[in-house]
């Protein structure tokens, strides 16, 4: 089945979009990934997308703007994939679109938005969309989150001899653990590279948006007091499942933390790093993991990327890119949202429910139908009339 994967991250900086060919064959989902791209959002399109997300107000119109302007731009690197991949078309396309709001409210995720219209995507490949993925596992319960633990578990294996794990360092950091007997967990840590982006930003008044190389962290010095501010967040301590996003880690936040300390742009970039360091390191520590495959931007941060393996090396963890495993990094959740996709349409669960905290694995998302038909049907012919029977008032 020829299917069109796509997500922005919660750093909507792009697009991230896979074009794969799969096959379920004794219970083995062979995928074979024919191309990955990477579409930044137009510089308007991101701003607009900023200033939408919490703690900001926004309203109803500019909602409906953005679901518009999102799913175009999707539906345009859709396109573009289906015409250089799938002679036919796409099949399936499944877009994770962008979030725009995950609600948690007590350790519960109560609802989640995501948005970009799957109609233009729909109408400007003719393939099945599938998009909303996260909602039918917080209706069931969960957390609609990590979603990416699905692919985590089956390239990890379920139940390996020793305790492994798969981290990404995205806007958040998640990951997700397997180990002999135990189900497989999963949870959002904390901020990856949130808090560094949003202190970039700011700082450099949007001249920069992220700490290119880790270029700010390696000149600067930790704050210790500062450090320990940061980590007395009660989120960190919260156990698992649990869910979490810009809703909380956002530059208001930061700013609070602040609490008028004056730090240097180097300083604060240089603590900011090391408290995802920390958070990370402590997170994968406590689980017992013994090798950690690791995907996402952060991953391309040699500053945190050294203050990972210092920290678990030296625990005897040992630290790979995912692409060990057969997923390039970059990729990664492109693929995921890929194999959603190719899933729901086949009617099959894709969520696993001790990750999200569900209270049943589910067969995620809503269809938007293409050009060919969601279920066989004995006639391909457009209706001409409706026949009404009633058994109103039957007795
Ligand atoms: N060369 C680099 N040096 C430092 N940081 C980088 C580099 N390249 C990417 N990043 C960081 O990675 C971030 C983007 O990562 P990614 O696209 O994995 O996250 P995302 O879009 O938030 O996805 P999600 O949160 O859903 O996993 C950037 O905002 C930046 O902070
Ligand atoms: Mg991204």
């Amino acid at each position: 089945m020829n299917v069109i994967g796509m997500i922005s991250g919660t750093s909507y900086d792009a697009i991230e979009a896979v074009a794969v060919d799969f096959d379920l064959r004794e219970r083995v989902v062979h995928a074979r990934l024919l191309d990955h791209v990477s579409v930044p959002y137009d510089a308007g399109l991101r701003s607009r997308v900023a200033i939408v997300l919490p703690p900001r107000q926004t309203t109803i119109d500019e909602v409906c703007r953005l679901d518009t302007e999102i799913g175009q731009a999707f539906a345009a690197v859709a396109a573009g994939l289906a015409a250089t991949h799938f002679a036919g078309g796409a099949d399936v396309v499944c877009s994770h679109g962008q979030t725009v709001f995950h609600w948690v409210h007590e350790g519960h995720a109560l609802g989640t938005l995501q948005i970009g219209q799957a109609a233009w995507i729909a109408e400007a490949t003719g393939a099945t969309v599938v998009a909303d993925v996260r909602a039918r596992d917080v209706a069931a319960g969960g957390h609609g989150a990590p979603l990416a633990s699905l692919v985590d578990v089956l390239v990890l294996g379920r139940a390996p001899e020793e305790v492994r794990g798969a981290l990404n360092l995205g806007g958040i950091s998640n990951v997700t653990v397997v180990g002999p007997e135990r189900e497989p967990l999963a949870f959002d840590i904390g901020p990856a590279n949130a808090l560094m982006d949003a202190a970039v930003t700011w700082k450099t008044a949007g001249a920069e948006l992220y700490d290119h190389d880790g270029a700010h962290a390696r000149r600067g010095r930790i704050d210790e007091d500062l450090l320990a501010a940061f980590l007395a967040e009660p989120y960190y301590r919260a156990p698992a499942p649990k869910s979490t996003g810009k809703e909380l880690f956002h530059l208001e936040y930061l700013q609070s933390h602040l609490a008028g300390r004056e730090l240097s742009l180097d300083d604060l970039v240089a603590t900011l790093t090391e408290l995802t360091v920390r958070t990370v390191a402590d997170a994968v520590l406590a689980q017992g993991v013994r090798e950690l495959f690791v995907s996402g931007g952060g991953t391309r941060n040699p500053v945190v990327m050294a203050g990972l393996r210092r920290r678990l090396e030296e625990s005897g963890v040992t630290l790979s890119l995912i692409d060990e495993l057969g997923v390039p990094e970059a990729a990664k959740e492109a693929v995921l949202f890929a194999l959603i996709g190719f899933l729901s349409v086949l009617g099959l669960e894709a969520s696993i429910a001790s990750c999200t905290g569900a209270r049943h694995g589910c067969v995620l998302g809503a269809i938007t139908p293409g050009r060919q038909p969601v279920l066989a049907v004995s006639s391909s012919e457009a209706p001409m009339s409706l026949v009404v029977t009633s058994a109103l008032g039957a007795t």
